[in-house]
């Protein structure tokens, strides 16, 4: 047997860790199969992928695309001519995906046009906001993908909804719960806390990168401003992301208590998160952490493919209302944000099961195919 796993850009990262730390035990064991790591480059730099690698014992890919630039579509495109010839060349029986970043979508285009099995790790996910390309992504994953894996009941009511067999979906939970379970006591002071004196006052911590939120630099320069007076008198950590950088090169200083940082990596971003007293974010997957860490989060989204963050977790939506960020904020610095419990399965043990599943009830049919194959 042998299986493909795709990783791209750096929320695929700590999604794919503990996989692969399964996968291995798994040869350890003496198990016969072969797999290969792909890194498609969506995310290339130190910083968004490198760091991540380094500080989550990830292999080394086996083979990097370098799949970085232009615009999405041509992004798309060039991850799926450069996967095809990788899968061509490896003939994998498996190709397990991740999330939804383009990089997700491309690969399983490509596997599934070859007539590969696919396995989509975080399936069913629906914001229902086809503004987001993420949504885009995660609906042409879904709709042809063999195997789901899913982090909440949710989700997999989700794709019941759209007519995928019961047989073919597995609540399993959270792989980047995986990865924050293993390395949340890994978690490092970032060599700027000192400096801004973030161990003697509470602090805030901001992220947003959202097309929605930062292409336009007038609308994200007043979100930016009403952060800051909604924290006046606290930092606001703001780690940068590169597509947000683009949008304030001509605004570097603009708001005193707004700390610009460099995307940190992941043992700093979680300190962060965990010493912090609240994060205001446009991302998914930190909503995910918040909630396991027991941290209030603020979204600047008006939908979440995450509704445990809300219904169970720390998490609350408050798109672009700045009253209600106001209000929200002060509630926290009252110390009166709501209860909160972590979500089922959310426990550790997400790749475990993942990979147990595969090799329990895959596997055979996987078998059957080669000998089909080999029979014709
Ligand atoms: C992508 C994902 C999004 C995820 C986010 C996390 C899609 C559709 N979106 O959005 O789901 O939440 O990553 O980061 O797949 N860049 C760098 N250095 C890098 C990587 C990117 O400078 O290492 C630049 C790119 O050149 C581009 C911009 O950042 O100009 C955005 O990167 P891109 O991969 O297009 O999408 P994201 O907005 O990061």
């Amino acid at each position: 047997m042998k299986i493909t796993i795709v990783a791209g850009a750096r929320p695929n990262f700590m999604k794919v860790s503990p996989i692969i730390k399964e996968l291995n035990k798994y040869i350890l064991n003496g198990v016969p199969f072969r797999y290969r790591l792909v890194h498609t480059g969506q995310h290339y730099d130190q910083l968004m992928s490198d760091n991540f690698f380094e500080q989550l014992n990830i292999p080394t890919p086996d083979i990097n695309l370098a799949c970085s630039v232009g615009t999405s579509t041509e992004q798309t495109a060039s991850i799926m001519v450069n996967f095809e010839k990788e899968v061509i060349d490896f003939t994998p029986d498996l190709v397990i995906v991740v999330g939804d970043v383009n990089s997700t979508m491309a690969c399983t285009l490509v596997a599934k046009k070859l007539n590969i099995l696919v396995a989509h790790v975080e399936g069913g996910l629906r914001s229902g906001d086809l503004q987001m390309p993420e949504e885009i992504n995660r609906i042409v994953t879904d709709s042809i993908t063999d195997i789901f894996f899913t982090t909440s009941e949710v989700a997999s009511e989700n794709l019941v909804k759209n007519g995928i067999p019961q047989e073919k979906i597995f609540f399993v939970g959270n792989t980047m719960i995986d990865t924050l379970f293993q390395f949340q006591h890994y978690s490092k002071i970032p060599n700027f806390y000192f400096s801004h004196s973030l161990q003697l006052t509470p602090y805030f911590i901001l992220t947003l990168h959202r097309p929605s939120n930062v292409d336009h630099p007038d609308k994200l320069i007043t979100t930016l401003r009403e952060i800051s007076n909604a924290c006046k008198g606290y930092k606001v950590i703001f780690p940068v992301h590169p597509r947000t950088k683009k949008m304030l090169v001509h605004h570097s200083k603009m708001f005193d208590n707004i700390v610009i940082v460099d995307p940190q990596p992941y043992f700093e971003f979680i300190y962060l998160i965990q010493h912090c007293k609240a994060v205001i974010t446009d991302s998914g997957g930190i909503t995910e952490e918040a909630t396991f860490l027991k941290i209030p989060c603020l979204t600047m989204r008006d939908t979440t493919e995450r509704p445990e963050t809300i219904t169970q977790g720390t998490n609350v939506l408050i798109g672009n209302d700045f009253d209600k960020l106001h209000k929200s904020i002060d509630l926290i610095l009252m110390g009166k944000w709501k209860e909160s419990s972590i979500p089922k399965l959310w426990d550790g043990k997400t790749s475990e099961r993942i990979i147990k599943i595969i090799f329990e009830k895959y596997t055979h049919l996987i078998n059957n195919r080669l000998i089909y194959a080999q029979a014709i």
